[in-house]
């Protein structure tokens, strides 16, 4: 039997650092990640058989649960059918009026292949569209690695503890304004755009705190940039409208990713039709694809949309609330102080007293203590992300009796901290 150790040995040899994602590696957990062979609902298994109930759920990519049927059956019939053709489909058509449909802000839409090429492209299109340069992200958002964004990240750029990444040059972030999370900035005529996460999940849970989303929009507004949801993360996660639905403030273009690919590879942004109409081939902004509304991903896609709807969000955020505070009360019953910051569906591990609001805040967080229980957890079965920025992904298969085995699972794990 091949073991996790053999395989990432092998993996070192030809792929730097073993992964081909960077939190994936356990760096700041220490020890080997697992290879997972398969998964099912909330478990995953990996090469030597040990199976784990998964709170990673591919970063907030699974909300049905691992293999869904319905989304399993929609992937191997339309690969049956051929897997890009490079002309357009019908499937491109339905999965774009879904998310129209569904999400407050967005008139037309455009598929692309990741959340960083959503987010890449939404900046461009809107320096195209203003004509202005600056572009306004926050301390601890992660928006992806296109360059102009690569500032202050949150997520593996903060587990790594860089302040950007060699290979952007100054040039390159120039044009881009750090400000901190949950404070309304001062914009001026010069700044194109605002990117924010409205509910950050890349810095552990840190929800808005009431009128920033608000004011970041009257602020836009007041200057004439345009404001920019990246709902990679909290799109058909928060509810069929995403944030923007859930809490009511609608951004001029949105970035989609993860639940909308089903676990294929996808992205989306999209927004008011006068400015998506820049893009090619209408407009002046450049932006394409090969692979761009595969076959696949958007059977995918559109197979896990067809099973979200308003009373399934509404039982998932009662679950997760429920969780949150289970989880916060077993951990701190056994001495380690956490607090599971809640927000609609999505919650996060914040290991110290004061729930953090900003990036500074996060960094509070004692890293160190989060690798042990991550271990202690993983040895029990439980598996949550290697890195103490990202958050926990609770989905449709995480029922209560799963996540009440969650709970005592960590009650036990966290007994054993020192
Ligand atoms: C909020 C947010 N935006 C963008 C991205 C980038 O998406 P991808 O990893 O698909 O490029 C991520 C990835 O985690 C994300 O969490």
């Amino acid at each position: 039997m091949t073991t996790n150790a053999e395989l990432f040995d092998r993996a070192r040899r030809v792929i730097p650092g073993g992964v081909n994602s960077p939190v994936r590696a356990f760096g700041s957990v220490g020890g080997s990640p697992y290879f997972v062979t398969r998964a099912e609902g909330p478990h995953v298994w990996d090469v030597e058989g040990n199976r784990y109930l998964d709170l990673v759920q591919s970063y907030g990519a699974i909300i049905l649960g691992h293999a869904h049927p319905v989304v399993v059956d929609a992937v191997l019939s339309a690969a049956a059918d051929g897997t890009s053709y490079g002309a357009p489909t019908q499937r491109e058509v339905e999965l774009a009026e879904e998310i129209c449909r569904r999400v407050p802000s967005i008139e037309q839409v455009r598929l692309v292949n990741s959340g960083t090429e959503a987010t890449m492209s939404a900046i461009r299109l809107a320096r195209g569209f203003t004509g202005r340069p600056k572009v306004v992200k926050f301390a601890g958002c992660y928006h992806g690695h296109a360059d102009a964004l690569l500032v202050a990240g949150g997520s593996g750029v903060a587990t790594l503890g860089l302040p950007g990444s060699a290979g952007v040059t100054e040039h390159q972030v120039a044009e881009t304004v750090v400000a901190p999370y949950n404070d309304v900035p001062v914009l001026d005529d010069q700044t194109a755009c605002v990117i924010v996460e409205p509910v950050a999940a890349n810095m552990g849970l840190i929800p808005p705190v009431a009128g920033f989303l608000e004011g970041l929009r009257a602020e836009c507004d007041r200057v004439g940039a345009l404001l920019i949801f990246d709902e990679v993360i909290t799109g058909f996660r928060l509810g069929d409208g995403g944030a923007q639905g859930f809490f009511g403030v609608i951004p001029d273009l949105t970035c989609l990713g993860k639940v909308i690919g089903g676990g294929l590879p996808i992205g989306a942004f999209g927004g008011r039709a006068d400015i998506m109409s820049s893009l090619a081939p209408v407009g002046p902004v450049y932006q394409a694809g090969t692979l761009s509304g595969n076959p696949l991903a958007t059977a995918a896609g559109l197979a896990v949309l067809s099973q979200l709807n308003d009373s399934l969000f509404s039982t998932l955020q009662q679950r997760v609330s429920r969780f949150a505070t289970g989880l916060e009360r077993a951990l701190r019953d056994a001495g380690v102080p956490a607090r599971v910051p809640a927000c609609g569906t999505l919650c996060g591990l914040y290991l110290g007293d004061e729930p953090p609001v900003d990036y500074d805040g996060a960094k509070q967080t004692d890293e160190r203590l989060y690798a042990q229980l991550f271990h202690a957890l993983l040895e029990r079965g439980v598996a949550i992300a290697p890195g103490a920025y990202e958050v926990m992904m609770v989905g449709v298969a995480h029922t209560d009796e799963v996540l009440e085995r969650i709970i005592a699972i960590a009650a036990e794990a966290a007994a054993t901290l020192g």
